[in-house]
């Protein structure tokens, strides 16, 4: 196999540039935020389809908003190597969770047209346009309708004004026809790959710029409503109330207690809100959200389990009620063996030792799996590891050796 030589910086330099000019769109006075079909989105999907343009791939939306751009093989009978990564954010977001990995494959992809390189096989650059869930509680709408494993229940999904996600879609003349129609099958794939901020500090810590992700966690997430009885903060003795934030609070406090007590499990209660809440009311109700993650989807199952049964004794002791809604649950994928070998190669050929690591974070390519080979190269994120925030940070030098790891990785690929 041979190692290519690239120019060195240049690729990391241009990808923070680009991560930067797409944070000026946001939803967010004094941050970033783009979900899914806003106007900020729209902007965003406009400009990566006409940098890919510039590029020289052919570019274009598609119906679920995903930025396609593809640089064609001549090879007779070529299937198609997707890089991909999402564009939609959470709200007040870094620049970089999604972007660097579709801006990585821009650049990369601009490289090898540029320099009249043939691929044995087309390539597509996806900007997908959904992997976070804010905006429905629906992660993963576009690559998950590449994938062809777009789920027709999530059309009836609401926002925050009330709006379907049908509704919203059919705005703009698009039915669930189209997204389906959208799916890749399996025998023109020769696989798929994610560069992606590690979001968390392990390569930090192990002062390495790269990882080659072995597996992608699983989780399961559900919404919880505690209805207790509201009442006078003033009048009602502490012993007679049935406070439904009082319980919530425990409720939140057993997930980490059931979440700390195993490896390679975590539990997150992100969301928590008193309907109606008043400074001198007893709550009534409260909402909270439960996020449970393993790679080991059986840990995970376990874990779920016993929460619920301490939310059900929560509840009883108590005295409010608890209702539990399953909004989405994935299972933990492994990546190829063959992907992390090609990556692993191409760090070899970069002088740097390969380093291995799972993903504690939900990723495109869990849509792939079963699919194509999936592979993942984590790159190193700065800050202490912070994602899901605007401290977020990637070095210059870091997204330029991840690019340049991508490029080699592509080339030796057959
Ligand atoms: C996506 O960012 C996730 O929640 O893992
Ligand atoms: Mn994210
Ligand atoms: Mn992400």
């Amino acid at each position: 196999m041979s190692s290519e030589s690239f120019p060195a910086g240049e690729f990391g330099v241009r990808i923070l540039d680009l991560a930067r000019e797409l944070a000026q769109w946001s939803e967010m006075q004094d941050g970033l935020m783009c979900t899914f079909f806003s106007p900020a989105h729209k902007a965003v999907a406009a400009q990566l389809r006409d940098w890919m343009g510039e590029a020289g791939l052919e570019a274009e939306v598609d119906p679920i908003g995903n930025v396609v751009g593809r640089y064609a093989s001549r090879a007779p009978g070529a299937k198609t190597l997707i890089v991909g990564s999402h564009y939609d954010t959470v709200a007040n977001a870094g620049q970089f969770d999604g972007r660097l990995g579709i801006l990585t494959g821009l650049v990369v992809a601009a490289h090898l047209k540029q320099t009249g390189r043939q691929l044995p096989f087309h390539l597509e650059v996806i900007g997908f346009s959904e992997e976070e869930g804010v905006r429905f509680s629906a992660p993963y709408l576009g690559s998950s309708a590449i994938a062809g494993n777009f789920d027709e229940e999530v059309l009836a999904r609401r926002d925050a004004t009330g709006a379907s996600l049908a509704t919203v879609l059919r705005k703009d003349g698009i039915d669930f026809g189209d997204i389906q129609s959208l799916a890749y099958r399996r025998e023109t794939l020769r696989g798929y790959l994610e560069v992606h901020i590690e979001q968390g500090p392990v390569l930090l810590q192990k002062d390495r710029p790269l990882g080659i992700v072995t597996s992608i966690a699983g989780s399961a997430r559900y919404r919880i409503f505690v209805q207790g009885v509201a009442g006078h903060a003033g009048t009602v003795p502490m012993a007679l109330r049935r406070d439904a934030a009082a319980a919530a609070a425990e409720m939140v406090l057993a997930v980490e207690r059931r979440c700390s007590a195993a490896a390679n499990l975590v539990g997150t209660v992100g969301q928590l809100r008193v309907p109606h809440g008043l400074i001198n009311v007893i709550p009534g109700s409260c909402e909270l959200s439960l996020d449970v993650r393993s790679t080991d989807d059986a840990i995970r199952d376990a874990a779920v389990a016993d929460i619920r049964a301490a939310i059900d004794e929560i509840a009883r002791r108590r005295r409010v009620t608890v209702t539990a809604k399953e909004v989405s649950r994935h299972r933990a994928v492994p990546c190829a063996a063959t992907m992390q070998a090609a990556f692993a190669d191409a760090v070899g050929r970069a002088g740097i030792e390969p380093f291995y690591l799972p993903s504690g974070a939900g990723h495109d390519a869990e849509m792939f799996a079963g699919l194509t080979d999936i592979g993942m190269l984590f790159v190193r994120c700065g800050n202490g590891g912070i994602s899901h925030s605007p401290l977020e940070t990637v070095s210059a030098e870091d997204a330029d050796v991840a690019a340049r790891v991508l490029l080699d990785t592509i080339a030796n690929l057959r």
